[in-house]
């Protein structure tokens, strides 16, 4: 089974988020699977910087305003095939924004480009490589269902994976004829969303099937609450339409060897995690006092995170004789509310402004619970990271974050099973409960001990989740 996997972001080479954690992370689990995965992602600037080497495996005279190539070459465990396409991606900034954080105007354009070569990738433009399946993430890889769908001619099975339903990729119907759409895909059962073209509606609408990334987010989804306009044709296609969870890459989330971490331990030896609860504290200037509980967070600051909240809590979280570690970078005004906090309380509030892959590895291996209070959560990576660090997990008992985490009620401390604390609805009152809670497991010792064991312990990797894309993959082939 061969699948192109499109994507606008790969893990380690382009990250904004989770999404480039999932496709970079499970390509090596679907290969245990028998599943041959290529991955295509625009050639932005620090991709090319690690793609020396890399030998041109096909061309565009003209794609969408320029000349592009394909590059073929294998990166850091991946098969990879970058979209070279200067005009489009030879740009300083994100893969999404100018350096100014506004995002570039034609979006629409780049990212349709990236749909329209992977739909040429998919019909066999390649000499010696054709799949039997294309997957596409998010809005940017939207409009490859499309492109297959109204396009001639024998075409693979198509999965669409909505990762975050929040963004849409909206364009004005004005473009339809420069992204090379034909005029009949302008209606309702089309890629018509709202007066214009919108790409993720055209990948949930268009797609053979269509997953997200937890069996909850999945129900949420197809509510008017949670369903952003969408709900409607989420309903009318429940029948394709899975949750299937996230996992994280195993390998480089290993306690037991991460060069990140002042000491490795793991579920046998929970102790050493002693020597990076002090060396988080010194790298982020708080107090020594390893008697306090140091609650950790890593994040986007955005309104889904429900960092505002945590602004909110803080009186409460000091008052209880907690300690805060923030890692996070987003709106403006989160920022310079984490700054302010931590500048009012040194020693025991730290917040790094900023993206930092090792700190955020030292912050799950050193504090002693990791806060995720989002408003919606999709599936969430941090608290599956946390679980396998012994970081106990708060979450807010939402989409991937109440399929993962087993709150430590009186059913689950008596049975055993606790992995960390859910709290709902994701309001500051009961963040404030779930911080009193935490405060009480904290002082019980031996019911802490006994919960941190079983999530160091918790299934985060990607096997039976790997297994169900494998078998979806073989479904959408054999109906072509
Ligand atoms: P989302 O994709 O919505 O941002 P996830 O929890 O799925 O949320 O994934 C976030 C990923 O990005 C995790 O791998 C997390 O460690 C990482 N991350 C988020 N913010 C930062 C940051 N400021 N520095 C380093 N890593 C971060
Ligand atoms: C999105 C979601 C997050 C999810 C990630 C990977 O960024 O916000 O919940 O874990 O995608 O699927």
């Amino acid at each position: 089974m061969r699948v192109l996997s499109v994507a606008s972001e790969c893990f380690p080479l382009v990250k904004t988020g989770g999404l480039a954690d999932v496709v970079g992370a499970l390509p090596a689990a679907l290969a245990a699977c028998d599943v041959e995965v290529r991955t295509l992602i625009p050639a932005y600037p620090a991709v090319l910087a690690r793609a020396a080497g890399a030998e041109a495996v096909h061309g565009f005279e003209d794609l969408f305003g320029g000349p592009a190539r394909v590059l073929a070459i294998r990166e850091a465990g991946l098969d990879l095939l970058l979209l070279d396409a200067p005009h489009l991606y030879a740009r300083p900034g994100g893969p999404y924004a100018d350096p100014w954080s506004r995002d570039w105007p034609d979006n629409p354009q780049r990212f349709a480009a990236l749909c329209w070569a992977a739909a040429e990738i998919g019909r066999g433009a390649l000499p010696d490589w054709r799949p039997d399946a294309v997957h596409a993430h998010d809005w940017q890889a939207g409009l490859l269902p499309a492109y297959l769908h109204y396009g001639e001619g024998p075409r693979p099975g198509t999965v669409f994976t909505v990762h975050n339903l929040a963004f849409h990729g909206w364009a004005p119907a004005a473009l339809l004829s420069e992204l090379r759409l034909p005029p009949h895909a302008f209606d309702i059962e089309g890629v018509e969303f709202f007066g214009g073209i919108g790409a993720l509606k055209a990948g949930l609408r268009l797609a053979d099937r269509i997953t997200t990334v937890s069996p909850t987010y999945a129900r949420e989804i197809a509510t008017p609450e949670e369903g952003q306009g969408l709900d409607g044709l989420l309903r009318t296609r429940a029948g394709a339409l899975t949750g299937i969870l996230n996992g994280i890459d195993e390998t480089a989330w290993n306690p037991g060897a991460d060069p990140h971490l002042a000491a490795p331990f793991d579920a046998g030896h929970p102790a050493a995690r002693e020597a990076n609860r002090a060396a988080l504290r010194v790298r982020m200037g708080l107090e020594a006092r390893p008697e306090r509980l140091l609650l950790g967070v890593i994040t986007r600051l955005t309104g889904q995170k429900g960092m505002d909240l945590l602004l909110q809590a803080l009186p409460r979280l000091l008052g209880l004789g907690m300690d805060l570690a923030v890692l996070g970078a987003g709106e403006g005004g989160l920022e310079a509310g984490f700054r302010a906090a931590a500048e009012a309380h040194p020693g025991r509030i730290a917040a790094h402004i900023g993206y930092d892959e090792s700190l955020a590895h030292l912050i799950q291996g050193g504090s002693d619970a990791l806060l995720v209070p989002s408003r919606f959560e999709p599936c969430g990576l941090t608290q599956l990271c946390a679980l396998r660090y012994g970081a106990l997990p708060v979450v807010a008992r939402v989409g991937g974050l109440a399929d993962t985490v087993i709150d430590a009620n009186e059913a689950a401390l008596a049975t055993g099973v606790a992995t960390g604390l859910q709290f709902a609805p994701t309001t500051v009152p009961a963040l404030e409960a779930a911080l009193d809670r935490l405060a009480a497991l904290w002082a019980d010792r031996g019911a802490w001990a006994r919960t941190q064991a079983n999530a160091l312990r918790a299934p985060v990797g990607w096997v039976r989740s790997a297994e169900r894309y494998a078998a979806l993959y073989r479904e959408v082939a054999a109906g072509r």
